[in-house]
């Protein structure tokens, strides 16, 4: 079974937790893609529900697939949020990210009662950090602001290499708020939650790719068939 259908079957499954009313937050990337697509089927079957895209590429994808959308100006919760990650670990903490978009997918996660993670076993990993942790910058004092989370991993214990994300054609990647995102690749994250808060306290830092804490499931698709993990 190839990996876009191993997403497609995590993205399935996800769809057994949508009823009826439901206010839905719409993830970002490849296997929120798969879960869209399938949500605007089951509308076109009668299904009644209103979504809130986490980036422009989900917008855009909602809107082909014909989902309702609306905005956190508009509704002030969301019943779920489903949505991919490039990392699970057995806490249901996730590196997020990859696709750029996490600051508005943290948003709308922190939104939502419940987040269900979709994803194939592939991202499912003992500890987080093999995939480089995307962090949300202001251009403005980026050396400083660089300082200062190298400082953060020093207190933390990890390390690793910085990069700014480059887009496609050469240029910095933008991302849908209007900033830039520092990669970083620290192998282990042995304390996530710490990194986090560290993080989170720098001023040139808008948001981190670590979602701690907004998990509620995950359901994983791999060649044994579907696993669903629930927070305990
Ligand atoms: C986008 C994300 C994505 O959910 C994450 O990168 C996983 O993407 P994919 O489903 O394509 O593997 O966080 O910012």
């Amino acid at each position: 079974m190839t990996a876009e259908e191993l997403k497609r079957q995590a993205a399935a499954r996800a769809l057994e937790y949508v009823s009826d009313g439901m206010r839905l937050g719409l993830g970002t990337g490849s296997t929120a893609k798969h879960f869209v697509e399938l949500l605007g089927a089951r509308i076109k079957t009668g299904l009644r529900v209103i979504g809130v895209p986490t980036s422009e590429a989900t917008r855009c994808e909602a809107e082909r697939c014909g989902v309702p959308l609306t905005t956190l100006d508009e509704i002030d919760r969301l019943d779920l949020t489903v949505d991919g990650a490039d990392e699970i670990d057995p806490a249901l903490n996730v590196i997020k990210g990859g696709g750029g978009a996490l600051l508005w997918e943290k948003i709308v996660a922190a939104a939502s009662d419940r987040m269900i993670v979709i994803a194939d076993e592939s991202k499912w990993v003992p500890v987080l950090g093999g995939f480089p942790l995307p962090i949300e910058v202001i251009p403005f004092g980026l050396p400083a602001t660089r300082r200062a989370i190298a400082q953060a991993f020093a207190e933390c214990g990890v390390a690793g290499p910085m990069q700014t994300r480059a887009a496609g054609n050469g240029h910095v990647f933008v991302t849908d708020g209007g900033h830039w995102i520092v990669d970083a690749k620290l192998g282990q994250i042995a304390d996530a939650p710490r990194l986090a808060a560290r993080l989170s306290a720098i001023p040139g830092v808008v948001e981190h790719g670590l979602f701690i804490g907004l998990v509620s499931a995950t359901v994983l698709a791999g060649a044994n068939g579907i696993r669903v993990v629930e927070r305990p």
